[in-house]
């Protein structure tokens, strides 16, 4: 089996396999990072072609798995998944938000040998919590919760932070404290997919996210050793880009559930590019000869003014998808960069979609009724 590091025409291997089971999911969260037109995926991967996607990605050196979706406990092969997953020695880690595990489910996860699971909330109380996902779920969050630390896994707990629940950072960890948390990921929304629809919904003030900043290193001081708390800024409040998947192409290899495989989660939306599919090709080729992943590796796309940007090997000129979105064009710097000629874009949106949304706006949960609507409008 060929090791993590450099292959042999110098390009590294993936390290990261995101395997996004199925865009399935009984929740509507109203910041869902999945595709809006995620309807028209609905030729999901067995489970021989799931087995035959993590073997290839462990023999090119993958050790880090997430099951992610949608939500992967709607997938009846999971136990099986996270089994085949221990036996090729990778480190397996569930992303779920709980609805769908009951005891016998989890018992049969452990022995199987599931690493880790991230499970998250959408807030401290049900109003708010069900408000957001679309659904009753809080109780059954907080039972499930119980059952992560009753069967010795590690609890991390995952709340995504927006206007609508950022005032309650503070309680957010209370609530983590009481359930023994061992990691609390704070993290503000980031605007694609579903929250991109719904950002007036969601962008919070300057103000909140300075707030929510302090209280979180309070809380990271305080409970040093016993509960790790990150706080993950939202970009569009900085002032230069994230380095976006450490690069494209770099380390990260997330394939959707139809097969499609992506340098990023958020990738198909990008035009120009045909994504392969691992029903047609293998991993290997995908990863090193594809033209979709080489796209945007090593430095020859970029526009000023990243193409002399001394920080260019830091941050990769960002995100692509985010450039996209904002701009019209993945290759251009992605506009959170103050020195990016579109960066006004990022700080118009801040000032009109901070504010009370307008009159008559509603919020678009996260739906196949709503996501067809999208598939038939060609969005
Ligand atoms: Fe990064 Fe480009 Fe901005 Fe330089 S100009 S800091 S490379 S996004
Ligand atoms: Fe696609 Fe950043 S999310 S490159």
């Amino acid at each position: 089996m060929q090791t993590a590091g450099s292959a042999s025409n110098g390009q590294t291997n993936p390290l990261w396999l995101l395997a996004e089971l199925t865009y399935r999911c009984p929740l509507q969260c109203l910041y869902c990072s999945n595709p809006i037109d995620y309807a028209k995926y609905q030729n999901e991967l067995t489970t021989e072609e799931w087995m035959r996607v993590l073997q290839e990605g462990r023999a090119m050196g993958a050790t880090q798995l997430g099951f992610s979706g949608g939500e992967p406990l709607v997938r009846k092969d999971l136990v099986e998944l996270a089994r085949e997953a221990r036996r090729l020695g990778y480190y397996s880690n569930l992303i779920t938000s709980g609805i769908g595990m009951d005891e016998p489910r989890i018992a049969a996860l452990k022995e199987a040998g599931l690493d880790h699971i991230q499970l998250s909330f959408q807030a401290n109380t049900p109003e708010v919590n069900d408000y957001i996902g679309g659904a009753k779920t809080f109780e059954r969050k907080l039972a499930m919760a119980r059952l992560i630390k009753h069967y010795d896994y590690p609890m991390v707990m995952n709340v995504v932070l927006h206007r609508q629940n950022i005032d309650q950072t503070e309680e957010i960890l209370q609530m983590a404290e009481e359930l023994e948390a061992d990691y609390v990921e704070l993290a503000n929304t980031q605007y694609y997919g579903w929250a991109k629809v719904n950002r007036s919904q969601l962008l919070p003030t300057r103000e909140q996210v300075e707030r929510a900043e302090a209280i979180a290193h309070d809380y990271q001081e305080r409970f040093k050793g016993r509960m790790k708390v990150y706080y993950v800024v939202p970009d569009y409040f900085e002032d230069r880009p994230k380095p976006c998947m450490a690069g494209w192409g770099s380390v990260f290899l997330n394939v959707a559930p139809d097969g499609s495989a992506l340098p990023c989660h958020a990738a198909h939306q990008l035009p120009g590019l045909d994504f392969p599919n691992v029903r047609d090709a293998s991993l290997h080729w995908i990863w090193h000869e594809s033209p979709a992943f080489n796209a945007f590796r090593g430095e020859d796309w970029m526009k000023e003014p990243c193409r002399t940007c001394p920080e260019r090997a830091k941050d990769f000129g960002g995100c692509r998808c985010q450039a996209y979105m904002l701009t019209g064009d993945a290759a251009n710097a992605d506009p959170v960069c103050s020195l990016s000629p579109q960066h006004d874009v990022v700080l118009n949106a801040i000032d009109e979609d901070q504010v009370v949304p307008p009159a008559g706006q509603l919020p678009m949960f996260r739906s196949n009724k709503n996501s067809r609507q999208f598939v038939e409008s060609g969005v």
